[in-house]
């Protein structure tokens, strides 16, 4: 045990006190989790989908226990140069350039070039030392003076090379730097992981940290969120709005809405000064809490049903013929990926059945003969998938 910083917590409940103090709302389970991150000197690792307050809770840990955050945010392809430390380059020939003339007065009366580079090589320590180091999250969490949390969000996205590196350090708490010496911590940092779950994590990992799986919260803790985020949004049209995001989130969408997404959509129904949860109303603005188009179109079939379960609202047709079951394979918590951006994709969805009827498409021109009415292409579950690839048909065809 390491607490030399005071922030310490005598309960699980004063820690769900002290969270909601700055604005994070946790349960038990949660709070129990982090009252050991800062008892036992074990990394926490978080799993969930996005939005689910991942992120926020480390941030939360650090304003609670009056620590500095320090935050490595992870990557594809990023190196460990960006997680420990670099040589502060620009730094190091500032001082050669300034120097320039004590430099010369070393290798002034070398009398060959061999000993004026073995010359300049027996000074190397200096321009290699603690002075041109630059730390990065995790080194600078070990050699800080004042103790830290150290956030490392979204850590699979990083390659598992990275990962190895994050083990090694979380293990012992220290780095080498070989031209410098070792450093070790003074007080072990409080270490947060989180994971969107787009890949495995290594089992070691998993075995070094106390593991916590965030998932979306119980309508209670949702609604006290919302509330705590004083969104405008009287309180029992904020609880009604819950339950209709807990519904949307079992339909199978591309993108389930956060919690993020539930406190934008009561700040958005504030603004419109809205006094009564309809189906038109939330239709109208269900764009703020589902972004990709055929989760839009999902959201809005639904929507009658949501607001009132025992209504008998004739399903509209087309929403509930396609659309269905898109996202299987993709994983649920998918980055922005090319195939929703599909312009094409887009707008053929757009010209679904139903927008304008046939007449509308022969009587534009009633001077030419009458355009035949191709029958709309059907955006079926595999059409993203489809247009994604046929990034191969448009290279054979250049
Ligand atoms: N327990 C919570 N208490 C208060 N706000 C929360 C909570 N969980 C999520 N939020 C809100 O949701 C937003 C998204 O959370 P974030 O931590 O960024 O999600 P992620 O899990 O993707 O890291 C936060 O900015 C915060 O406003
Ligand atoms: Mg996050």
């Amino acid at each position: 045990m390491s607490q030399t910083d005071g922030a310490q917590f005598a309960s699980v409940d004063e820690v769900v006190e002290a969270l909601a103090a700055h604005g994070y709302i946790a349960d038990t389970r949660l709070a129990t989790t982090v009252f050991l991150v800062t008892r036992l000197d074990k990394p926490l690792l978080i799993e969930g989908p996005a939005g689910v307050g991942k992120t926020e809770l480390a941030k939360a840990l650090a304003l609670i226990s009056g620590r500095r955050l320090l935050r490595l945010q992870c990557y594809e392809g990023q190196d460990e140069t960006k997680a420990l430390y670099e040589w502060d380059y620009g730094k190091q020939l500032l001082y050669t350039q300034i120097l320039r003339e004590k430099i010369g007065q070393v290798v002034a009366d070398a009398p060959d070039l061999e000993s004026a580079v073995d010359r300049i090589g027996a000074q190397e320590s200096v321009f290699f030392s603690e002075r041109f180091l630059a730390s990065r999250p995790l080194l600078e969490s070990i050699r800080s003076a004042d103790p830290t949390v150290l956030l490392i969000d979204e850590v699979d996205r990083a390659d598992e090379a990275l990962e190895a590196v994050l083990l090694e350090t979380l293990a012992e708490f220290q780095v080498s730097v070989p031209e410098v010496g070792t450093f070790t911590t003074k007080t072990p940092p409080y270490v947060v992981l989180t994971s969107n779950n787009t890949r495995d994590l290594s089992a070691a990992l998993k075995r070094r940290c106390l593991h916590l799986f965030l998932d979306y919260p119980s309508a209670e803790r949702e609604l006290a969120i919302v509330r705590s985020k004083n969104t405008g949004l009287p309180d029992a049209l904020a609880a009604q709005l819950v339950e209709i995001v807990r519904g949307l989130r079992e339909l199978e969408l591309r993108k389930a809405p956060s919690i993020s997404e539930t406190i934008d959509w009561a700040r958005t129904l504030a603004v419109l000064g809205v006094t009564e949860l309809t189906a038109t109303v939330l239709s109208d603005t269900a764009s703020v809490v589902v972004k990709y188009d055929k989760d839009v179109r999902k959201a809005i079939g639904a929507m009658p049903r949501l607001v009132d379960p025992n209504a008998t609202v004739p399903e509209p047709g087309h929403v509930a013929g396609h659309g269905h079951g898109h996202g299987h394979g993709h994983g649920e918590h998918q980055h922005d990926e090319p195939d929703e951006v599909d312009g094409r994709a887009v707008r053929a969805a757009k010209d679904a059945e139903g927008r304008h009827d046939e007449a509308y498409y022969r009587t534009r021109d009633s001077a030419q003969p009458p355009v035949p009415v191709t029958p709309k292409p059907k955006v079926t579950a595999d059409r993203g998938a489809r247009s994604f690839g046929a990034g191969l048909g448009r290279k054979r065809a250049l």
